[in-house]
């Protein structure tokens, strides 16, 4: 069987099934040319379409084991094959940590303008799952000192992993703590932070998919917005007079506009899709902090 031919048998196998694309690819043609890209090891720049290549019979045992994986366990590709690009970079990835997928990407790569009034030297990424939020800012940002902080320390082992992988270990560094219960006196240029926002109800409404992933990756009380909003309360004492944090709150972004009406968030918007992500400033923190208790 040639490489087209395989790509195109997946992508129609994944079309007849009722997936649910989003953890890292958009539709059931990216999702086959993923997990056959990945796991032969092809180059993303090769259009499968204009390829001679023909599959080996152990090439086909091993995709169509993971075809299988993908359509009978509903498990994203990203799990299956091990990996995930975030910021144009590979991830090492498994069900430990959250796929990465953050529109904050978009951002990282913009370097952050035009919300930032001069290049942070340090840096925080609150909840880091994989650590890829915090290790992109890093390639980013190269002379920035980089604290990666969750309270899973199965996340915190993946973090390792891929802080290696990209030669960040010297200055990035990975700390177990409850939000900022062990950040004491730390303070940052910059907080990022795609925390847990999915309420209980909406959790268990989720496409099976997301049963992969970790629940306390997802799960915040209070309609979602307990994480966020302690978040809010407690950050402006870790930035400096002239930092600014970047939260995601995707889906509960218009709850949270409900609930706290006076405080002049920045919602930012995205060419590459995405939305619920905020912008505020140190100051405005400070200025609104009676509304966030
Ligand atoms: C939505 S995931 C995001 C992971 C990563 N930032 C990304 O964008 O892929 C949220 C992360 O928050 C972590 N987490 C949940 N509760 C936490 C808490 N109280 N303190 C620190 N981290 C927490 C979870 O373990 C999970 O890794």
């Amino acid at each position: 069987m040639l490489l087209r031919e395989y790509v195109e048998f997946t992508a129609s196998r994944f079309s007849a099934t009722d997936l649910h694309y989003g953890h890292g690819t958009s539709t059931a043609l990216d999702d086959a040319v993923y997990l056959v890209y990945v796991t032969l090891g092809l180059d993303f720049d090769q259009d499968f379409r204009e390829s001679s290549r023909r599959l080996s019979e152990s090439e086909i045992s091993l995709l169509n084991q993971r075809v299988e994986q993908r359509v009978s366990q509903r498990r994203p590709v990203a799990y299956i094959v091990g990996e995930a690009w975030f910021c144009g970079q590979p991830y090492t990835i498994d069900e430990r940590a959250l796929i990465p997928r953050s529109p904050i990407a978009e951002l990282i790569q913009q370097r952050f303008a035009p919300l930032l009034q001069s290049t942070p030297g340090r840096i925080l990424d609150l909840c880091c799952g994989s650590g890829c939020i915090g290790i992109a800012c890093a390639l980013e940002f190269e002379t920035a000192e980089v604290d990666i902080v969750d309270l899973s320390r199965e996340c915190l082992e993946l973090a390792q992993v891929n802080m290696h992988r990209h030669g960040t270990f010297g200055r990035v560094h990975a700390i177990q703590s409850d939000l900022f219960s062990n950040l004491s006196g730390r303070r940052y240029d910059l907080v990022v932070s795609n925390p847990p926002y999915v309420s209980e109800q909406e959790v268990d409404s989720l496409p099976a998919e997301f049963r992969h992933e970790p629940r306390m990756g997802l799960l915040s009380g209070d309609e979602g917005l307990a994480i966020p909003l302690k978040i809010l309360r407690e950050c402006q004492e870790h930035l400096h007079p002239d930092g600014v944090l970047i939260l995601e709150v995707g889906y509960s972004a218009q709850a949270l506009a409900e609930r706290l009406p006076e405080v002049p968030f920045l919602w930012l918007e995205f060419a590459e899709g995405g939305e619920g992500v905020l912008a505020i400033t140190a100051k405005d923190l400070g200025r609104y902090r009676d509304y966030l208790i």
